[in-house]
């Protein structure tokens, strides 16, 4: 018997859950609940969980083992990552993106839990990269179904960091090649697996042709019919699934914002004709 109550929130992506309190372990049962509505709504929102640190980890870790945040990760506590703007050093604007898509092996599910919000402003869009796909006309969809996209470490954005620092997470993160149309592992859908953060090249085109076919799939996350725009109150809750959404932190506000996440490794990509290992969810 189900016993969480979900409100989708749009027609293709989201949905607020309810009738859980995060802050105690999970069952099973109400973990693999939490797991099939994540699976269906891509996002999925909680309101008024005060959790800890410690709680916020042990929640991540009933999805999937936590990875420590390859860039930033918090001191003394390395499986969270703060995201925190003091309202007068603006982050913005954020680019569309899957969680740090240059690693190897990118992420599944990220929890961000809200601690410090502005009155007005700061909202996360999720935009649905199936749907996306699925919105291509069929030409499209055959030209994309077995192409390969190069994945790069951002570090000519990454002006906070020191040239030293750059290079050293280039080596550590070479450019990685990833099926455009991923296979999601879990359910078999067909997800647009390209971002605009990280994803340059695609393979074997020259690169007008690759400039031109990537800004097509880029502006499909974009369009505002597969998204969902999620208002943060203090103590709300964001899990989504990298596999199957993008997110961008919308930069429109003037008053501290601090939000704190983890994040659970997730399996290698694969694409059409390809098969790979569904996600491995830990016994509990
Ligand atoms: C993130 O990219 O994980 C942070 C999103 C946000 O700040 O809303």
């Amino acid at each position: 018997m189900p016993t969480l109550s979900v409100r989708p929130l749009q027609p293709y992506v989201g949905a607020e859950v309810s009738g859980v309190d995060l802050r105690e372990p999970l069952t099973a049962a109400v973990r693999d609940e939490i797991y099939a509505a994540l699976l269906r709504y891509k996002v999925i929102f909680f309101r008024d969980q005060p959790l800890t640190r410690e709680q916020h980890i042990a929640l991540g870790s009933a999805f999937g083992e936590l990875e420590a945040h390859p860039v930033e990760p918090t001191a003394g506590y390395p499986l969270i990552l703060e995201v925190k703007a003091d309202g007068v050093i603006k982050r913005g604007p954020d680019i569309w993106h899957t969680d740090n898509m240059y690693e190897a092996i990118p992420p599944s599910v990220s929890i961000l839990r809200a601690i410090t919000i502005p009155a007005l402003g700061g909202d996360t869009a999720f935009s649905n990269a199936i749907a996306a796909y699925e919105s291509l006309d069929a030409d499209t969809k055959a030209k994309i179904e077995h192409l390969k996209a190069e994945c790069v470490f951002p570090a000519k954005r990454r002006k906070d960091l020191t040239p030293e620092r750059k290079a050293e997470l280039a080596a550590k993160y070479p450019t990685v090649l990833f099926p455009v149309v991923r296979i999601h592992p879990d359910t078999g859908e067909r997800t647009l697996f390209v971002c605009e953060a990280y994803s340059e090249n695609v393979v074997g085109l020259e690169a007008q042709e690759s400039a031109e076919l990537l800004r097509l799939l880029f502006d499909r996350i974009k369009r505002p019919e597969n998204q969902v725009r999620f208002a943060w109150r203090v103590n709300s809750i964001a899990m989504w699934d990298n596999r199957a959404v993008q997110h961008y932190a919308v930069t429109d506000y003037s008053e501290p914002r601090h939000l704190e996440r983890v994040t659970a490794k997730g399996t290698k990509p694969f694409g059409p004709g390809e098969t790979g290992p569904k996600h491995p969810l830990p016994a509990l």
